[in-house]
């Protein structure tokens, strides 16, 4: 059977994590696609040539024309700007809306029957207004946003209670924004639910607050450091785990940015929710009790991300 072919839109700092660790976990062959010339090249150039080291098989190549991601199974939207120091996701809107435009006429036009991710940010507009410019089914286009964030939300909870982070689980649903909702009674540490784990004296409150704060600013945090563009390991590992579990079909659970019509009394809008992927796209929305704080604590993030939409809309009226 032929390999699977994985087109990654934007060669980047994102792009070229995906393109290696798709390769690293031999999901397929891959095209790097990129605006630039010469990037996308000489990445799948240098990723190739992990190989032989790394012991994989994978066509590796760089493309600068939409024609070569033609019958795409999967493709990763990274194309656009990443954000700087003092900005904010939504900051990219405009730039990054009219970027969106140019790739989701090139997937409609050549990988018409991919599984999209999209990361680009801010994420559940762009996601949206990619799913718009492309035509494709709903199911088929979905944003890469709760898998990383639940696995910001991982890590400083490992921290804290000082055990593996393969024992944490964790869900963030909500926009991929300052909004978003780390859902603590939902995440536990071995299914140990966190609210008894305070109980239990492992944590307090207080700590926990912080915990959540400090996810909510997760990318900014990285942002403030690096100085010169956004986070790219973690980002590119967590749209690798959702592009996986569509190509082998595995119906993982993961919190993703997904088309909601009628889960949580919602009319058809992209929100983190929790979804499942699996050989037909994004195959069910899980459509989880929220207390009266979470559910206060969506709505705003609904609310944000309504108005991002709208902004779109105001940008490019063809989305009106
Ligand atoms: N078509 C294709 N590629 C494009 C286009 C376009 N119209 N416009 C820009 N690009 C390419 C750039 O040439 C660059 O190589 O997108 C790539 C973006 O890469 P980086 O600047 O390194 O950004 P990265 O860190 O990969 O983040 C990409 O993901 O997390 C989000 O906020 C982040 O929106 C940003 C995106």
């Amino acid at each position: 059977m032929a390999r699977p072919k994985i087109a990654l839109i934007g060669a980047g700092q994102i792009g070229g994590t995906l393109a290696h660790l798709a390769a690293i976990k031999e999901l397929g062959d891959i095209i790097l696609f990129d605006i630039a010339e010469g990037t996308p090249q000489g990445k799948a150039l240098d990723i190739a040539q992990s190989g032989p080291s790394e012991g994989f098989d994978a066509v590796m190549k760089g493309a600068n024309s939409y024609a070569d991601i033609a019958g795409a199974d999967v493709c990763i939207v990274t194309a656009g700007v990443p954000r700087k120091p003092g900005m904010s996701r939504d900051d990219l809107l405009g730039i990054n809306l009219k970027v969106m435009k140019a790739v989701g006429e090139g997937i409609k036009q050549h990988a018409p029957n991919a599984f999209v991710i999209c990361i680009t940010n801010p994420l559940d507009a762009m996601v949206w207004a990619l799913r718009e410019f492309s035509g494709l089914p709903h199911e088929k286009v979905v944003g890469m946003a709760g898998v990383l964030d639940s696995a910001r939300f991982r890590h400083f909870l490992s921290l804290e209670f000082d055990v593996s982070m393969r024992d944490v689980t964790a869900f963030v649903l909500g926009g991929h924004g300052d909004t978003m909702v780390p859902l603590t009674r939902y995440s536990t540490v071995a299914g140990i639910p966190l609210p008894d784990l305070i109980t239990m004296g492992w944590t307090t409150q207080e700590k926990l607050d912080a915990i959540v704060q400090r996810t909510r600013d997760g990318g900014a945090e990285i942002v403030g450091l690096l100085k010169t563009g956004s986070a790219y390991y973690a980002p590119a590992t967590s749209a690798i785990e959702m592009a996986e579990s569509y190509l082998k079909d595995q119906k993982r659970l993961l919190p993703c940015a997904a088309w909601v019509d009628g889960a949580f009394g919602l009319k058809g809008m992209y929100v983190g929710v929790p979804t499942v992927i699996g050989a037909k796209g994004i195959e069910r929305i899980v459509d989880i009790k929220l207390n009266p704080t979470e559910q206060v604590m969506f709505d705003k993030s609904v609310e944000a991300v309504k108005g991002l939409v709208e902004a779109c809309k105001g940008i490019d009226p063809t989305l009106a």
